[in-house]
């Protein structure tokens, strides 16, 4: 990077958002789905609910994929339009499912018969008919990091194989609720398609045992999942799209008419996004030198929370390497943004990047300690006219 004057005047610590590349990143999406009729792409909200990054991806004309009751909301307010709006989630309340209901939105991702059940009476309440597709978990391992691996028999996600065919039966029979097509989502930060193919296998046994029971959905969804490379994020800052529709196009055996639809979040924004801060302080011990940001844990939680990695610069110094631990201001030993960091010397007032914070990053910041919530800016002309 180290363009660093339209970085100087910005408050710190901040995500500063590369429009043009969200763009290009976008229209690399669209080219690909143009080769796939069928394929739909709803954007997962969860990774940035940014109003400006939300309404330049509705335009787009691209779906949103909604956990929550305000994700709905916001992605209404925004400009995607209700028949490309779902809504997942392990656990709906009831004042979310009746705002889901009341937007009309395309369809619910259901994972258990109860809550399923809980829709039906309030879609009854309100004289409406919810559509539903049931979250399954396939019991693949996406092979990623454990907290964000979704889709095997331990974690608490989806309707397990054993009980598909006994929630699809009893769902069938509640007047409210039509069962329009399965759902997936085995995971995060994937970027070895042999597990996405491994999912498209076993979705296609699961319809062959359906399809033998005469039951076929017009909707099939995959989720999303797809990675990005946090190690080079100015070598391929657009994700690996093309190989990723593709894998689906080839070992994905759709029925006659049915859509395939996904939920890529991070692929889309995060290399869009990074995250700026200043340094306060150096502090040198024994046999370690810690740069200390104005970035904390609570606005960029990757690292204390996944031991995630994330690219940091110096943009400021061209001094000979050395290495740091690179930290920040809170009072917990978790508060790291990386451990010996190879960086150009480094003093106060230095401007640092942690790169490809675009994705889960502003979205996780908290006000943990009652810091302010880190501001954000928008490169470019788009900001403008988006915001
Ligand atoms: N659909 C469902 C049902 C999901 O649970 C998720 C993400 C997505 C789609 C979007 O997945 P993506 O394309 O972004 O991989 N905070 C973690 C990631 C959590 C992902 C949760 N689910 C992180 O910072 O790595």
């Amino acid at each position: 990077m180290k363009e660093i004057t339209h970085l100087t005047n910005l408050h710190t610590p901040c995500y500063y958002y590369n429009i043009e590349l969200l763009r290009k990143t976008i229209g690399k999406v669209k080219a690909e789905l143009v080769k796939y009729p069928g394929f739909q792409v709803h954007y997962a909200v969860k990774a940035n609910a940014n109003p400006v990054l939300l309404k330049l991806i509705s335009r787009a004309g691209l779906g949103a994929d909604c956990v929550s009751g305000n994700e709905v909301e916001r992605a209404v307010e925004c400009g995607f339009t209700p028949d490309r709006i779902v809504y997942a989630g392990v656990g709906k309340n009831d004042q979310e499912i009746k705002t889901a209901l009341n937007a009309d939105i395309f369809c619910f991702n259901s994972e258990s018969l109860p809550e399923i059940q809980v829709i039906d009476e309030i879609a009854a309440a309100s004289g409406k008919k919810a559509r539903i597709a049931l979250r399954v978990n396939p019991n693949i391992n996406a092979r990623t990091h454990h907290y964000i691996t979704t889709g095997i028999e331990e974690n608490k996600f989806g309707i397990y194989l054993y009980d598909l065919e006994q929630v699809i039966e009893e769902s069938l029979r509640l007047p409210n609720i039509e069962l329009i097509g399965l759902h997936f989502h085995i995971g995060s930060q994937i970027t070895d398609m042999s597990v996405f193919r491994s999912l498209c296998l076993k979705v296609n046994e699961i319809q062959q045992k359906l399809k033998n029971r005469g039951i076929v959905f017009p909707h099939i969804n995959f989720g999303g999942g797809l990675g990005i490379d946090y190690d080079h994020p100015y070598r391929e800052p657009i994700a690996d799209f093309e190989n990723y529709f593709a894998t689906f196009a080839r070992f994905f055996e759709a029925s006659p008419y049915q859509q395939v639809h996904f939920e890529l979040g991070r692929s889309i924004v995060a290399h869009c996004g990074d995250m700026v801060s200043k340094v306060l302080y150096v502090k040198e011990g024994r046999n370690k030198k810690f740069v200390i940001l104005d970035a904390g844990m609570n606005d960029l939680l990757r690292p204390a929370l996944y031991q995630a990695f994330h690219k940091i610069e110096n943009i400021s110094s061209n001094k000979p390497e050395e290495k740091y631990d690179v930290v920040g201001p809170i009072c917990e030993s978790a508060d790291c943004f990386g451990k010996d960091v190879t960086l150009n010397g480094t003093s106060r007032g230095d401007l640092f990047v942690i790169h490809s914070a675009g994705a889960y990053g502003e979205t996780m910041a908290s006000r943990y300690n009652l810091r302010d919530l880190p501001a954000t800016y928008f490169s470019g002309p788009a900001s403008e006219s988006d915001s």
